[in-house]
């Protein structure tokens, strides 16, 4: 792989330890997938920053590198638990604290604490074409697909290379040839909120691993359920980048000729409804919303169908999203009717990722694919998918029938 001077002197540890080890990250995965160089980057997002997932390993090694600042803007994904309101939710003491090690070490590496997996929604927006090194998976999708960016799926190590040196592999995602479609999906069913787009996700996810589906017959599609979509087909999946006829910004400029084909009419969406839920009756204690992150779309709805009614006694009713949609969530009205109905709306943190197993809580309703597919072995809860108004009609019963 061609380095420029400046980066063969980085690798010769000429401007300290930190950025020399960043670089021979980013020498070595770009090595690995047969990159010519390495290229500039506008922003990263961080993935990797819960107590939960990372532990003191994770919390050591972050903390090793700040005697350095990320280069470009970082934002970072959601932590283990709501900053300010964790005592509520029934995190620990000495988890909220090793947390916080984890947001200070991120806070003196120069990160933006967004604490979010949707950084799209809140600022860290890269435009077409541009070269991106984003490490959380639902964003990547989402990033490639309806933004028209290129990112490959970084992981937590080479992303904070990338922040640290501003460059990333020139390789997959960013190449041309690798944004072309493998496989054609004829969509025969209409679809018609952010659930019934996580279950088309899901269903491909699974068949098309880390290929590049073609949607067809999509007639349209709003942001969120684009969020859905993209998170799904990354859950199940190893899925980065999609394409669908007329919506998304690629699909009328890559070659779609002699790909393999297959449906998804309403047998699959129903499949698919049935094989995310592990339990199709019986109490339920928890209602998780905002996966990913919810969009002040999302509360407004949720708020919309929760107004007058009342979460039963024994559920509780959470929404997870960014703290800048909290805010405004705040302000337009719709966290006091999701209060006063007896809910509560949780900023930088996730119901996977929070250390829900230890509090307790047994089954989750989700109308998120994604959360779906990993609640019953990360989070180690039975879960129930379904749409929406579902979701709500389970809070406010206490169970699911
Ligand atoms: Fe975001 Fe957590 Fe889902 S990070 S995509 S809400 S699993």
């Amino acid at each position: 792989m061609y380095l420029t001077p400046k980066e063969e002197k980085i690798l010769a540890g000429e401007e300290g330890e930190v950025k020399q080890k960043a670089l021979e990250i980013l020498v070595a995965i770009g090595e690995i997938y047969n990159a010519d160089r390495l290229i500039p980057i506008s922003s990263v997002q961080i993935a990797g920053v819960s107590y939960k997932t990372i532990g003191d390993a994770g919390i050591e090694w972050i903390e090793s590198l700040t005697s350095t600042k990320f280069s470009v803007p970082t934002t970072i994904n959601p932590t283990g638990m709501d900053l300010e309101l964790w005592e509520s939710m029934g995190v620990t003491k000495e988890f909220a604290e090793k947390q916080m090690r984890i947001i200070n070490a991120f806070l003196k590496l120069g990160a933006i604490i967004t604490c979010s997996c949707t950084p799209y929604l809140i600022g860290n927006l890269p435009k077409f074409g541009e070269h991106i090194a984003w490490a959380e998976s639902s964003a990547v999708c989402y990033a490639n697909s309806v933004l028209g960016a290129r990112t490959n799926r970084e992981g937590g190590p080479s992303a904070i290379a990338s922040a640290i040196i501003g460059l990333t592999g020139n390789f997959g995602y960013h190449l041309n040839e690798m944004r072309n479609p493998t496989l054609k999906v004829k969509v025969e069913v209409e679809l018609n909120e952010e659930s019934d787009f996580g279950a088309l996700g899901y269903y491909i996810g699974k068949r098309v691993g880390n290929g590049v589906p073609y949607f067809v017959g999509i007639k349209s599609a709003s942001n969120d359920e684009l969020k859905s979509l993209s998170a799904a087909l990354a859950a199940s999946g190893g899925v980065a980048l999609y394409h669908i006829k007329d919506i998304t910004p690629e699909s009328n400029l890559v070659k779609i000729d002699g790909l393999e084909e297959i449906n998804f009419t309403k047998n699959e969406l129903k499949n698919s409804y049935d094989e995310l839920s592990t339990i199709k009756e019986g109490k339920v204690d928890l209602v998780c919303l905002g996966c990913p992150h919810t969009s002040i779309e999302e509360i407004k709805k949720i708020a919309e169908m929760i107004k007058g009614k009342k979460v039963a006694n024994n559920t509780k009713l959470w929404i997870f999203t960014s703290l800048p949609m909290k805010i405004l969530a705040n302000r337009c009205g719709y966290s006091k009717i999701i209060e006063d109905a007896g809910g509560k709306i949780y900023s930088d943190c996730c119901m996977i990722i929070t250390p829900l197993e230890n509090l307790g809580f047994k089954v989750m309703a989700v109308n998120s694919a994604k959360a779906a597919v990993y609640a019953p072995t990360l989070a180690k809860m039975d879960v129930v998918f379904t749409n929406l108004r579902k979701c709500i009609e389970i809070a406010t019963l206490g169970e699911v029938k």
